[in-house]
């Protein structure tokens, strides 16, 4: 018999999800119609501490839908973390804006506060000033988010969280920036985007939300979102928008999942915990956790050695030899040859995550048996 191979991230589906599916069938709404949107979005809404909440058809549209909402368009700049999944900003290149990247901090491979600053300043010492930031929570891990507030704010730059992997991560009080401590990710700049495609936090099969304090931006979200259909009966559309709706289906299940959020995230902190013992063992370096922020621990990803990748390639070779889906950490955006030619603000700290980055199985149901097979053959990698 063969041993079963342990997957990277998978939802974990059951009775509650199965109830709401059920009764979401039993309704005939399981379109883009139906209670259940509006209950998610309310529910949401509150669990992550936000006035307003929009569910849309993926995290990607959630953050078009907030960079056109900002007024984003042809010729704008954008700039975006470098070190990031290629989502966080293809949309600001959909809309016609020129992206820059800024590189990550070792302290959280998020943004690096005083980097964005000098881009910032850069940008509008030269007449160009950024529309918008796109600032990523990268993995789950908050980013330092309180100097670039200041920063965005001298200059007048709209901030937009990607907390597509960050659901349930957060500042604690003891976070030296009022506008960030004791509250969640995707609350502190204009829009929070987040993702619940099937390995995220929580999933709705596809899906993400866009939360916001300000709710004009939310309504003019929504509207974008439904194809700017002006109210009534008639087809009659004031702007050209997109059908980014989240479906009632979807958002059954998604009512579901957040039910189970708290237990998730316990979950993923002690998967976490466990493998950060062994690669501390190993003298292999955790993604670190900022003093006065607590992640969401998404993905359990660390950095396994400085050799350009061979080392990293090595152990991931030898991880799928014991029937073990893990995975390298992404490419920094200014090097994908899509985006070749953008401006690049540092880049050291995002190819070294690159190079060395490596994201284990985490999944809310792994077994204790299934995370002994993952940390023996991470002990036992230098043997083969
Ligand atoms: C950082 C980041 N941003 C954006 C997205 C886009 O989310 P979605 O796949 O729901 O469009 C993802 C996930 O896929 C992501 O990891």
């Amino acid at each position: 018999m063969t041993t079963p191979t342990i997957p990277l991230c998978v939802p974990s589906l059951g009775d509650d999800e199965r109830r709401l599916l059920g009764e979401c069938l039993d309704s005939t709404f399981v379109s883009s119609v139906g209670p259940f949107v509006t209950r998610f979005e309310s529910e949401f809404a509150a669990r992550v501490g936000s006035q307003n909440a929009v569910a849309c058809a993926s995290g990607t549209a959630a953050i078009h839908l907030a960079l056109r909402a900002i007024g984003v368009g042809r010729g704008d700049l954008v700039l975006c973390q470098d070190f990031t999944f290629i989502a966080s900003v293809t949309p600001a290149v959909h809309l016609g804006a020129e992206v820059g990247f800024i590189d990550s901090e070792p302290r959280s491979w998020n943004l690096d506060p005083a980097l964005t600053a000098q881009a910032l300043d850069d940008c509008v010492r030269t007449g160009r000033r950024p529309k918008a930031l796109i600032a990523v929570h990268i993995l789950g891990q908050p980013a330092d988010l309180g100097p670039i507030v200041d920063a965005c704010a001298r200059h007048g730059v709209a901030l937009i969280e990607d907390a597509a992997e960050a659901l349930g991560a957060g500042w604690t009080t003891a976070y030296p920036h009022p506008a960030c401590a004791g509250r969640q990710v995707g609350t502190v700049g204009a829009v929070g985007c987040f993702s619940f495609n099937g390995n995220k936090v929580i999933t709705t099969g596809g899906g993400g939300m866009a939360v916001t304090a300000d709710a004009k931006l939310a309504e003019t979200m929504k509207h974008l979102s439904t194809q700017a259909k002006l109210p009534g009966l008639g087809f009659v559309h004031d702007q050209v928008g997109y059908n980014y709706r989240l479906p009632n289906l979807n958002a059954a299940l998604g009512l579901a999942q957040l039910g189970r959020l708290d237990g998730f995230l316990a979950r993923k902190h002690a998967i976490a915990q466990r493998y950060r013992a062994v690669a501390t063992r190993l003298g292999w370096t955790w993604q670190p956790q900022l003093a006065g922020s607590v992640s969401s621990d998404w993905l359990a990803s660390c950095l396994v050695g400085a050799d350009s990748g061979r080392t990293r390639d090595r152990i991931l070779a030898h991880l799928t030899a014991h029937g073990i889906q893990a995975r390298p950490l992404w490419l920094p955006l200014a090097r994908q040859p899509c985006l070749a030619g953008s401006r690049r603000w540092g880049g050291a700290v995002g190819d070294r995550l690159a190079a060395e980055g490596l994201s284990l199985p985490c999944s809310t149901g792994i077994s204790e048996v299934e995370l002994e097979r993952v940390c023996a053959a991470l002990e036992s990698h230098e043997t083969t």
